[in-house]
């Protein structure tokens, strides 16, 4: 025996790579990334630096936790470590794969308004095309066809919260999965990363001072022991103006999805 537990990889500095304790499972432009910075100001958390798409990539589950773990960053004893992958929500094997590597893994969920999710889906895909140089549809011709909110618009499946979250509680219970508001998250986020501290029961130890609005951004940056840094250029993009009227349809299309999503979590949110 050379001392190492399952799940654990040892480094001689005394940092080890440990299989995730807590996973931002999504949702898919919801701030994700901005939630993991967050956290990662805390001197507990030790965040994987990219997306893992471990349990929902086939080629990388297949890989098996070995692989899992050799993804994970080197973390000083005591320390959590955490991963964020947002396709994990939306992806319907995956609670059950995450459940069975730990069933009491803590699970944070970020979402915002589905609209302003679909918008922000649509930009993402729509510069991601633009980098391959090829065109996208604009964005009035995806949302709606014959007059009608387009079902078939993968982007809209994403924003049913209510189906996807249907899956997750099927493994885990409620108070396994801390729902972060992302719309309060871009506004004001200092008291929503402080509830997930309490959440998570790390000491508390993120303070207001960690968080200063870039008037350049439009957004909240970080200051991290004295240094500053915003989030790339690729957060907060402007997304594309679309007709009040199809803006209507899409919030009174959200409704009773968004209703049915409020009482599986016994909570609402201000959603359009
Ligand atoms: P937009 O670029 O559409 O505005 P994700 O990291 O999950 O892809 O989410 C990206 C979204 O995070 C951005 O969507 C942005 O609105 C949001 N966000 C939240 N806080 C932010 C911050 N402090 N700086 C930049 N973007 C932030």
């Amino acid at each position: 025996d050379n001392g190492t537990a399952a799940g654990v990889a040892p480094h001689p500095n005394g940092t080890a790579q440990r299989l995730p304790s807590i996973v931002i499972i999504g949702v898919r432009k919801g701030g994700t990334r901005a939630l993991i910075e967050m956290l990662s100001l805390h001197s507990v958390v030790a965040a994987a630096e990219n997306e893992v798409h471990f349990f929902d990539w086939e080629s990388h589950f297949q890989k098996g936790l070995p692989w899992y773990l050799s993804q994970m960053p080197y973390a000083r004893p005591g320390q959590l470590t955490v991963e964020k992958t947002p396709a994990y929500f939306t992806s319907s094997k995956v609670p059950r794969r995450l459940h069975q590597m730990n069933p009491d893994v803590k699970l944070l969920l970020i979402l915002r308004d589905p609209t302003e999710r679909v918008l922000s889906d649509y930009t993402q895909v729509f510069y991601n095309r633009l980098l391959k140089h090829k065109r996208h549809q604009p964005i009035e011709e995806v949302l709606v066809k014959d007059g009608e909110v387009n079902l078939g618009y993968k982007a809209l499946n994403r924003s049913l919260y209510y189906v996807h979250m249907q899956n997750w509680l099927r493994y885990f219970p409620l108070g396994s999965i801390h729902v972060v508001d992302g719309d309060a998250l871009i506004r004001d986020p200092f008291p929503e990363v402080k509830r997930v501290e309490r959440f998570l029961q790390l000491p508390p130890q993120i303070d207001a001072s960690n968080f200063y609005f870039n008037r350049t951004k439009g957004f909240y940056c970080l200051r991290d022991r004295g240094r500053e840094r915003c989030l790339h250029d690729s957060k907060g993009r402007a997304h594309p103006q679309v007709a009040p009227e199809i803006l209507h349809k899409l919030y009174r299309f959200f409704r009773e999805p968004n209703r049915k999503f409020f009482e599986l979590v016994g909570r609402t949110f201000d959603w359009n």
